[in-house]
Formats: C-alpha cells, sequence, structure tokens
C-alpha cells in the first residue's frame, strides 16, 4: 500500500525488521537520539501495521516534542487509517507530565507510558509503538529508558543510531529471550531541528491547544491535588498562622501541617532566618514556605474521578483570602474536575514558555 511510502524514506535495511515486527507484534519501544527520525518511524510502522492488519496504537512519550497531545503529556491514539506524520493521530487518551523534559519527572513519565499501554492493549491492539524523547546520553538516560522498557514488557526496541550512541541501554537486553533489539541505520533523510524551532513548535501547539479557552474559578475545598503541598495535610488555626507571620515578617495566608512538615504560603518574600524559631516551635526540621505568586502561570492537569486527565490549565492564581482557585482551561465545564496536578512549566495563555520550577517546589 502506498501510504507506507508516504513522503517517507525506508532504508532497505529496515524492511527485515519492520516485518519481523508485524509477525509478531508487541510493545515496540523507539529509542534513540535527537532527530534520529524515531517519530517518523513511528508513523511508518502505523501505516505498516494496518497494511497488515495489525491492530495498532501509538503511545507519544515525548513530553517536548510532542505528536499526540500537547506538550507536558504522554498521549496515546489509535491507529485507524493511514498518517502522514504522527501529529494526524488523534488522541485517545492522555497522561499529565507536566513539564517539557524528563529530567525530574521519570517517575511521572514511566507511570504514564504503563498507563496508555495498558489501555491500548485494553482496547484489543496487538502492537504498542512507543515513541520516546531523544534523551539518551548518560546515567539518568539510562535509567529512564532501562526501566521503562522493562516495565513495558517490551517485546521490540528499535534503536536509530548514528554511531554507538544507545548500546549502553540496548546491551543489557541483548541477553533477554523475550526482547528483541533491532539496531537500524538512521536515514539520510533525517533533519535536525533547531532549540528556536523546537521551542516555535511547542508553543504553536500550546497557542492551538489553548484557543479556546476560559477561565474558571474552582473552590479550593472542593478538589483534590497532586505535585504540591498544598491540601495535603491539616490546616493550621489562626494562632499558628499569626505566629509564622511574625517569625517570616510577612503575612502567612494559608498553612497546613503535613505529616511532620510544616507548610506555609506568603503574599510575598520572607525573612529567612525566621524558619529557625518556626521549626523549634512546631518540632520540625521541615519547614516548607512558599510565595503565592508561585503557582501563577503553573500549567496544571485537571483530572476526573477516575484520575484520568480531562484537559490542561494555566493557573491565574491561587487566591488564598476567597479559597479558590482560578484556572484558565478549553474544558468546557468543571464539574467533572475532581483532581489537579501541578506541572512544573509556567506558561503565558498565548502559549509561550515563561520558566520552570524545580517538582516539589510549591
Ligand atoms: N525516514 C525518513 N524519511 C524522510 N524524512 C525523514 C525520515 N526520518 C526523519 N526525517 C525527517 O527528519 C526530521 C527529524 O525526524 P523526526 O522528527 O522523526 O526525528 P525524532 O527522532 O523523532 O526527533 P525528536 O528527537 O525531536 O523527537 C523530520 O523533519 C523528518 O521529516
Ligand atoms: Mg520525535
Amino acid at each position: 500500500m502506498e501510504a507506507t511510502t508516504m513522503h517517507l524514506h525506508m532504508p532497505d535495511q529496515w524492511q527485515d525488521h519492520i516485518n519481523d515486527i508485524m509477525s509478531s507484534p508487541g510493545v515496540t519501544v523507539v529509542v534513540g537520539g535527537i532527530d534520529a527520525g524515531k517519530s517518523t518511524f513511528c508513523a511508518l510502522m502505523s501505516n505498516y501495521s494496518l497494511e497488515k492488519d495489525v491492530p495498532s496504537a501509538v503511545v507519544d512519550g515525548d513530553v517536548g516534542q510532542s505528536e499526540i497531545g500537547p506538550p507536558t503529556t504522554i498521549g496515546m491514539g489509535l491507529v485507524n487509517a493511514p498518517i502522514e506524520s504522527l501529529s494526524d493521530i488523534e488522541p485517545h487518551s492522555l497522561y499529565f507530565v507536566g513539564s517539557t523534559s524528563p529530567v525530574g519527572h521519570m517517575l511521572a513519565c514511566t507511570t504514564g507510558a504503563k498507563l496508555l499501554v495498558e489501555e491500548a492493549q485494553a482496547l484489543g491492539r496487538q502492537l504498542i509503538i512507543v515513541d520516546t524523547t531523544g534523551l539518551i546520553r548518560g546515567s539518568v538516560a539510562r535509567r529512564l529508558k532501562t526501566h521503562k522498557i522493562e516495565l513495558l514488557h517490551a517485546r521490540h526496541i528499535i534503536a536509530l543510531q548514528r554511531d554507538d550512541e544507545a548500546e549502553h541501554i540496548l546491551r543489557f537486553f541483548d541477553m533477554s529471550e523475550d526482547c528483541t533489539v533491532h539496531r537500524l541505520e538512521i536515514s539520510p533523510f533525517a533533519r535536525p531541528k533547531s532549540q528556536t524551532l523546537r521551542m516555535q513548535r511547542r508553543a504553536a501547539k500550546f497557542r492551538e491547544y489553548f484557543r479556546e479557552s476560559q477561565s474558571f474559578e474552582i473552590p479550593l475545598s472542593s478538589i483534590a491535588t497532586s505535585g504540591t503541598w498544598l491540601r495535603t495535610g491539616r490546616l493550621l488555626e489562626p494562632k499558628y498562622l499569626k505566629f509564622a507571620s511574625t517569625c517570616l515578617g510577612v503575612e502567612v495566608i494559608h498553612g497546613e501541617m503535613v505529616g511532620r512538615s510544616v507548610y506555609l504560603v506568603t503574599e510575598r518574600d520572607y525573612n529567612r532566618r525566621g524558619t529557625e524559631e518556626i521549626e523549634e516551635e512546631f518540632g520540625t526540621n521541615s519547614v516548607v514556605v512558599v510565595s503565592a505568586l508561585r503557582y501563577a502561570s503553573l500549567v496544571v492537569g485537571l483530572m476526573d474521578k477516575h484520575l484520568k486527565l480531562l484537559a490542561l490549565g494555566i493557573v491565574s492564581s491561587v487566591d488564598f483570602r476567597s479559597k479558590v482557585l482560578r484556572v484558565y482551561t478549553p474544558l468546557r465545564s468543571i464539574m467533572p474536575v475532581k483532581s489537579i496536578r501541578f506541572g512544573a512549566l509556567k506558561l503565558r495563555t498565548d502559549g509561550t514558555e515563561i520558566g520552570r520550577i524545580r517538582p516539589g517546589d510549591v
């Protein structure tokens, strides 16, 4: 079928490997450095699976140069028609990671990939093509890729290598009888994308995603949270907030006891030495002070009662006085929103990136 050749070049060496995968389909993880042609290979495989009548799905594990769903998410889409590019595949389900890089978010990336692979399997898809980020150098990359491949019970690994850059990850799986490693050469048509282009592509995807969004107010008391201290503990009584305000030299507008940690929110910057007195009073060495402004512009995942991602949002503010969270989102109604996961990326509503926070900093 010509779908497999649409604008895409396929080196001769690839054919036998693709045939092998089609004859024993399973989870197929595609790894390689940046711009190695991973996403293009996934598109090609998707078209082949249609031609061979192998029910397939794609899990887009790249949270930066996302093709299925917006950046900061892992997307899963079912392959039902020939495509020219992975981005032609409609997202069936998304998982919120909250960052455009897996660094510092490896557990979320691995969890998301696993859940979406399982979902595709439950829908009867035999071949599940998993696209990944170009992060393959160094020990962080090795740990992420190794554990992800193990957790997904990969039947095949496709490695697109210029040289031997993925070998430090592949060797371990060479010994496995359950997983076949396919070492493929890179197409001479693979072209690099500059950092500027990558940033522009992300901004364009975000802009498109938030194009018809509106603002909502969500009462803090009505939601559960993740990726933040907020609403994870026991509210502190006003007298303790007053005490903390005196210590920090700035008004403390919210406070919770979270296990043995004290979490405090101030309206602006505070006297860092004041935390010692609070530590003494509460008998803890863990006092976390967060300025309310730090929540502004954060990307969040809005989830339903099954903890499934409904949509992304951008926090306008957390108003601790009226106890509401203001969020900008393409969702039509916030009725089904039961949980909010805070990400690490700060975004303007036009899709441009402002900056990022470290995980755990809110
Ligand atoms: N087999 C191919 N035939 C034609 N063009 C290709 C092929 N492989 C890659 N390209 C081109 O090279 C560029 C990079 O490819 P692609 O985006 O698939 O790489 P990637 O490894 O997914 O990159 P990233 O690291 O950003 O995820 C794209 O413009 C793509 O069109
Ligand atoms: Mg890619």
